[in-house]
């Protein structure tokens, strides 16, 4: 009988130690598992680093964390200005290994709003912790929305701004228009309007390639929602004749290690421009595309001499907002 008892306990703690050793077995599985996918199912710093041009480590130099990249909504924006050289600084930038930038202009605040911020946030490219997610799209500066809705974003969000000779700028859009729109009227006829109560001829500054030179009055929309100390405006004529001095103010504004330097580029004679020896991703000397950099067409003296009337108020205002004169008069 007591022979019996004993055998009946011994197989009781022969149970709980069998269940004890499932549990731990099933735990070990999910946690491996875990672990399995992990290492696989997402784009590591590895693979990452090389593509972005950024030192090589192994994988016991960090924690996962550091290691994954993840998606997520930009912490700086290039808001404008079009014709600015705002693809040039983009391209510069993506030079950074501590930048990661949407290729295209991805228009959400202006266009595509009511798409939502995932929708937004899947436009971005995956980032690692410590790197800086951006896009550019120029029409944010002039368009009346943007500045509320990047706030709702993030009210942390730091912006960059090329600008440009207004008049130089015009053009340059204009000289666009012309490449698509062939046969359209002449650029000082679209400078100009009659003007209200027979007051003779007047510039219209509702045309937009006169309009978004009104920097002043763009900026000032911005002012209300953001600190001037949140953002940088880029000299865009500097950023044609010194690229690196330009980019060298870029990169301490977004809190970056001055990587990009003169090295990078080199002056190339037939396109005019400076151009990058070894863009991101390919060893080859780059420039940009016939779009950037086009001829403009000739303006006659009497229609430049006019906007500089009409921009210099404009203008002065601006250097006044930004505490920069850019010396365009
Ligand atoms: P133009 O085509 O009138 O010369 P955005 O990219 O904002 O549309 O600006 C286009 C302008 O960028 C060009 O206008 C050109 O002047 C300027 N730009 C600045 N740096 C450049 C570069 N390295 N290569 C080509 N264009 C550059």
């Amino acid at each position: 009988m007591a022979k019996g008892r004993c055998f009946q306990l011994d197989a009781q703690k022969l149970l709980f130690l069998f269940s004890l050793a499932m549990v731990c077995l099933s735990l070990y599985t999910l946690l491996s598992d875990r672990g399995h996918k992990n290492a696989s199912g997402d784009i590591h710093a590895n693979s990452l680093a090389t593509s972005s041009g950024a030192p090589d480590v192994t994988s016991t130099d960090a924690t996962d964390q550091e290691w994954t990249a993840t998606r997520r909504l930009p912490q700086a924006l290039i808001i404008g200005v079009k014709k600015g050289g705002t693809r040039a600084l983009l391209e510069f930038l993506r030079l950074h290994p501590d930048v990661r930038a949407a290729g295209s202009e991805p228009h959400f605040f202006d266009r595509h709003y009511d798409r939502g911020l995932d929708w937004y946030m899947s436009l971005m490219p995956k980032a690692l912790e410590g790197q800086i997610v951006m896009e550019k799209t120029p029409r944010y500066f002039v368009s009346v929305d943007s500045p509320a809705r990047v706030h709702a974003m993030s009210h942390k969000v730091k912006l960059i701004i090329v600008v440009r000779d207004p008049i130089t700028r015009a053009i340059s859009d204009y000289a666009q228009i012309v490449s698509k729109t062939p046969g359209v009227a002449s650029f000082k006829t679209l400078c100009f309007r009659n003007g209200s109560g027979g007051g003779g001829v007047e510039v219209n500054s509702q045309w937009s390639p006169l309009w978004i030179g009104l920097y002043a009055r763009h900026l000032e929309r911005w002012l209300t929602y953001f600190p001037l100390a949140q953002m940088h405006v880029v000299h865009g004529e500097r950023l044609v004749r010194d690229p690196a001095g330009e980019m060298a103010r870029v990169q301490d504004f977004l809190g970056l290690e001055r990587i990009i330097t003169d090295k990078h580029f080199y002056f190339n004679q037939t396109k005019g421009f400076p151009c990058l020896k070894k863009p991101e991703g390919s060893s080859q000397p780059h420039c940009l595309g016939l779009t950037k950099g086009r001829a403009h067409p000739q303006v006659q003296e009497e229609v430049i001499r006019r906007l500089k009337d009409f921009y210099r108020p404009h203008n002065l205002r601006f250097y006044e907002l930004v505490g920069q004169d850019f010396g365009w008069q």
